[in-house]
C-alpha cells in the first residue's frame, strides 16, 4: 500500500475525477497531486477502458502485450507481477502462457473491471508489499508515464525481483520520422481525445497525449533500469514505433 494516508485522495475513497481534471488542465501535476489526479482518472474510465483501448490502437494494444509476455523468457510455473494490471488484459495473456500471474494497482475502479479471477491487491508501484526476491518477473503496460515516482518504482522492481529474474515493461512511444509519425501526432493529439471523449470520459483522453510529457528517454530509462540492479537492458520499437517495450533481468547469481 502506499504510505499516504486514507483521507488524502491516494487511497480509500476516491476524489471526482472532473474536480482534478480541472485542476490539472493548466499543467501537468507532480508529487501527490498527480497520484490524485491519475488514480481519480482510470477509476473514473475503468468500465470502458478495454473498449477504448481497442479503437484506439485497432486492436494491436493486444498484439503488444503478447510480444511484452513473450519477452520475458520465463519459464512456465514463474511467479509474475503484473503491475498497474488495469482491468487484466496483461493478466490473462500471461496465464495463457502458463505463467503464475497476480495483479496489482493504484486505481479500485481498474481492479472493479478486472473479471480475471486472479489475485489482485491495491498497491501503490512505489512501495510494493511485497518481500525482496519474491517474485521470477514483472511485467507492466502503459504505465511508467503515471507513476509519480519512477525511480522509486524502478528500484522496488529491483528489491522484489529475484537475481536472474526478467521484467518487461510496454509503454507508448512515436515513430521516429515520416509519414507514420505525422499520421502517429495527428490521431493520437486530435482523434483519441474525440474519439474518448464520445465512448468514455474528455478530460481523461485530453490528458492522455500530454501525459507522455513524463516518460524519460530511452537512454534515461536505460540509466534508472541499471541503477536499480538490472543489466541486458533492451529497448525494442513495436509496430514502426507506435509503442515500446524494454526488458531487462535482474543482477547477480540466481
Ligand atoms: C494505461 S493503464 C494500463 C493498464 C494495463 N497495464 C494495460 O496494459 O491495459 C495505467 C494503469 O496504471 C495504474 N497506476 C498508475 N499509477 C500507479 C501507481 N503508482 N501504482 C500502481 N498502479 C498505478 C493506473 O491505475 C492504471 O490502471
Amino acid at each position: 500500500m502506499s504510505p499516504e494516508r486514507e483521507g488524502d485522495g491516494t487511497v480509500g475513497q476516491p476524489v471526482p475525477f472532473d474536480v482534478v481534471a480541472r485542476a490539472a488542465e493548466a499543467d501537468l501535476p507532480t508529487g501527490k497531486d498527480k497520484t490524485v489526479l491519475v488514480r481519480s482518472m482510470f477509476d473514473a474510465i475503468a468500465p470502458r477502458y478495454n473498449l477504448v483501448n481497442r479503437m484506439m490502437t485497432f486492436g494491436l494494444d493486444v498484439r503488444w502485450r503478447k510480444q511484452s509476455a513473450e519477452a520475458l523468457g520465463l519459464a512456465k510455473g514463474s511467479v509474475v507481477l503484473d503491475l498497474a494490471c488495469g482491468t487484466g488484459d496483461f493478466l490473462s495473456i500471461l496465464r495463457s502462457k502458463g505463467l503464475r500471474p497476480f495483479g496489482m494497482d493504484l486505481s479500485w475502479g481498474m481492479l472493479a473491471a478486472n473479471r480475471t479471477g486472479l489475485p489482485l491487491s491495491q498497491a501503490d508501484g512505489s512501495a510494493l508489499p511485497l518481500s525482496d526476491s519474491s517474485v521470477d518477473g514483472i511485467t507492466c503496460g502503459y504505465a511508467l508515464r503515471n507513476f509519480t515516482e519512477l525511480a522509486a518504482v524502478f528500484d522496488e522492481f529491483g528489491r522484489v525481483v529475484r537475481p536472474g529474474g526478467r521484467i518487461s515493461l510496454l509503454e507508448v512511444a512515436e515513430p521516429d520520422h515520416g509519414l507514420l509519425l505525422t499520421g502517429h501526432r495527428i490521431w493520437f493529439r486530435h482523434v483519441v481525445p474525440i474519439i474518448g471523449g464520445l465512448v468514455s470520459d474528455r478530460a481523461a483522453y485530453r490528458y492522455l497525449p500530454k501525459s507522455t510529457a513524463y516518460l524519460p528517454p530511452t537512454d534515461g530509462l536505460r540509466s534508472m533500469l541499471m541503477a536499480s540492479g538490472f543489466s541486458s537492458v533492451n529497448h525494442h520499437p513495436l509496430s514502426g514505433g507506435l509503442s515500446q517495450l524494454i526488458t531487462a533481468t535482474r543482477q547477480g547469481r540466481p
